[in-house]
């Protein structure tokens, strides 16, 4: 029997215990991190999301409070910047300089309640830049698909199947382009978090081969299924499968995205580099909170347990990826990137001992609440930033120095 030994994985989106969509997610910083350890994960990265409005430190102060007393494991969070103002700025940069945050996550969508608008997204593209901290972005077009769900509601279409038909694939790859060029305007690196369509990741590809520096990572649930379910005849199974982007019903999806996190030809060329679980659970009562409406069934599905053996039993039990591949996706690339690496990724001399025995067959593990750590993850990553900090240079844009323009100027009628 084969029983390997890797190094813990590390998960780098999940919500525990987030406020959501008039709930809760039901896993909380102990049943999560508990379930993440019985799945061969030792770090998790949650996402703070503040409301509208609300202090970025105050939500980052709450978190800490939720998931220092609770925690199996180590983890480290990302912010959500759901709002923008120059206390966001100003916040944005305590994080990073006092409160170990390098990353920061915007939505596109979610109109109305977390959506950034272009505008408003570029400039936090820029700020991130300046705080050599990673932007984020849920790229779907969120007033698109506020029209589609109206226009869903108007035909009398109330099932889960409402909510794949109003976050088609097209508004996720058109999102994801348009956040590859705000960012690369922004001369900011950025990561398309749950890339869960071909096109949205052919979309990444692309800017990847033109060299700029974006991340576009998978879930583990988008590599298992397909979006086939959200016509389940069973309200509470098509429901269970409501997360945004949504699950694509082209069934050759999954293997899709599989064959990009396997395929490694070099650092470029390979799509995804790492992968996740987006875990946002919600029970099957929660999710009956959009039972009249899809609209209000709370989005999320689970991932944390079962995100490494998924990769294993798609990747490697099929011959896709071998066992040190396995441990770059899940674990050693997502170190490198959110500079982390080698406290995590790595099993050496002077690294933490995040060591799992890999056996296929029996993965469980005991736990012990409260104690896992805070990691502070640090600006600055060599991995995202080497390649910014000379494009920075290279393109500063120059005036032109030319002799003052001294001829006739017309003038302007001031009442037109
Ligand atoms: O549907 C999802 N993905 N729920 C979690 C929140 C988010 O957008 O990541
Ligand atoms: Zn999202
Ligand atoms: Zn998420």
């Amino acid at each position: 029997m084969l029983v390997v030994v890797v190094v813990g994985g590390i998960d780098t989106h999940t919500h525990l215990q987030m406020p959501f969509m008039g709930t809760v997610s039901i896993d909380d910083f102990y049943h999560g991190t508990k379930a993440a350890i019985a799945g061969g994960t030792t770090m998790i990265m949650d996402f703070v999301i503040e409301q509208k409005g609300e202090s970025l430190l105050e939500a980052y102060e709450k978190w800490r409070t939720w998931a220092d007393e609770k925690v199996c494991c180590d983890y480290s969070l990302h912010m959500g910047v759901t709002w923008w103002s120059q206390k966001v700025a100003d916040e944005m940069q305590t994080l990073v300089q006092e409160k170990g945050v390098n990353s920061f996550k915007m939505f596109m969508a979610y109109k109305d309640s977390f959506m950034l608008n272009d505008g408003e997204l570029y400039q936090v593209f820029k700020h991130c830049a300046a705080l050599k901290s990673l932007a984020q972005v849920h790229a779907e077009n969120g007033d698109v698909i506020a029209q589609k769900s109206m226009e869903m509601v108007n035909q009398g279409i109330m099932g889960p199947e409402g909510h794949l038909l109003s976050h088609p694939e097209e508004v996720e790859a058109e999102a994801t382009n348009r956040a590859v060029c705000l960012a690369n305007q922004a001369t900011c690196p950025l990561y398309v978090v749950h890339v869960m369509s071909k096109s949205s990741a052919d979309v990444v590809s692309k800017a990847r081969r033109e060299g700029k520096v974006v991340f576009g990572e998978p879930i583990a649930a988008g590599l298992g299924v397909d979006g086939h379910h959200y016509y389940n005849k069973c309200w509470r199974h098509a429901a269970g499968h409501v997360l945004s982007p949504p699950l694509r019903p082209d069934p050759t999806t999954p293997g899709y995205l599989m064959d990009l996190l396997a395929k490694y030809v070099s650092y470029v060329e390979s799509v995804s580099l790492f992968i996740h679980s987006d875990n946002c659970t919600f029970n099957a009562d929660q999710k009956a909170l959009g039972k009249d409406d899809f609209r209000m069934i709370p989005n999320g599905v689970n991932g944390i347990e079962d995100r490494m053996s998924v990769i294993w039993e798609k990747g490697v039990t099929s011959g896709k990826m071998d066992p040190c591949r396995f441990v770059a996706v899940t674990s050693t690339t997502a170190a490198k990137i959110f500079n982390i690496y080698p406290q995590k990724g790595r099993i050496a001399v002077g690294s933490d001992a995040d060591i799992v025995l890999w056996d296929p067959n029996q993965t469980r593990l005991h736990v012990v609440q409260g104690v896992g750590r805070f990691i502070p993850t640090p600006a600055n990553s060599e991995y995202v930033y080497g390649k910014i900090r000379a494009r920075v240079q290279a393109n500063q844009p120059k005036a032109v120095e030319r002799d003052p323009y001294t001829g006739p100027v017309v003038k302007v009628n001031q009442k037109m």
